[in-house]
């Protein structure tokens, strides 16, 4: 089993004698829990990057808007010792709100412009309650690389911009989506779908293969490759509201003409479930 840490003295002293015995290199992979395959994945580029693997659990309050699935969000951290015992991870951090968010706590991190676009317009206060708790954990593990999803393709950018803002000596690793083998992006969320639901839900991946073909066959207007795409996923029975479906540069600038390696992203409510996924543009 992996150690757990449920305070961040222990979890520092751990690491800094870790550290003076023999500079091992740290990998940090910051989670909510209820591990999945996405997860796995961060866990396992960790593992092949590092000699020391920190996987933390902790469901942050400060990111989730009143309304949101703070209570009902799903915690298991027996089912995730053992995904970290299987994976090799060694250190779990699964640190109470307490520790995280000490009396008279009064900081906060804000990363203006990306924090507003996108995500930032239908969950306000989100990124900023992101920045912070991924500051205090970066502040507590001080880790040589942390990786992040590509599947929160908006957070993993604003925590680049924030590493370098803030002169954080951490290499930040993006990685790739996982997929169910139907195209599904795994996310902790899916739980929440009924079978129905799920069907519905696959509409947004195939979206992207319908911008895919449509970019293929020469279409490089951005309007008309997000008006497709909306029409194809609204079709679906159980598809209650689009947030958003936008065509952005890496940086996650808005697009009329689209190239390569640009993003494709999407919020779709499926019931009363909210999901996001992108996609990178390859002509
Ligand atoms: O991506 C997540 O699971 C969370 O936003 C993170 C980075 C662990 C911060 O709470």
């Amino acid at each position: 089993m992996p150690l757990l840490f449920r305070k961040v003295n222990e979890l520092r002293n751990y690491l800094n004698t870790l550290r003076c015995e023999g500079g091992k290199s740290v990998g940090f992979v910051p989670t909510m829990g209820y591990l999945h395959e996405g997860h796995k994945k961060l866990i396992e580029t960790s593992k092949l990057q590092n000699e020391i693997t920190v996987v933390s659990i902790y469901v942050n309050p400060t990111q989730f808007g009143p309304g949101e699935d703070y209570e009902r969000y799903p915690r298991d951290l027996n089912r995730d010792m053992s995904v970290c015992e299987e994976l090799g991870v060694d250190v779990v951090f699964a640190p109470t709100d307490e520790e995280m968010y000490p009396a008279g706590n009064s900081t906060e991190v804000y990363v203006r412009g990306l924090s507003e676009v996108l995500e930032g317009k239908f969950r306000p206060g989100h990124f900023k309650g992101v920045a912070t708790v991924v500051t205090k954990l970066l502040n507590v593990v001080q880790p040589d690389r942390a990786y992040f999803g590509e599947k929160d393709y908006q957070q993993l950018k604003i925590i680049e911009r924030m590493v370098k803002d803030l002169l954080i000596p951490v290499q930040i690793v993006p990685v790739e989506i996982v997929r169910e083998p139907d195209g599904l992006a795994y996310s902790s969320r899916n739980v929440y779908l009924s079978s129905e639901e799920r069907e519905s839900a696959l509409s947004i991946y195939r979206s992207f293969l319908l911008a895919e073909k449509m970019i293929k066959a020469g279409e490089r207007n951005a309007q008309r490759i997000k008006e497709a795409m909306e029409t194809y996923i609204r079709k679906h029975p159980h598809v209650k509201k689009i947030d958003y479906i936008e065509i952005t540069d890496p940086e996650l600038n808005p697009k009329e003409e689209v190239q390569e390696g640009d993003r494709i992203l999407v919020a779709v409510w499926v019931g009363n479930t909210r999901l996001i996924d992108n996609w990178k543009v390859s002509l």
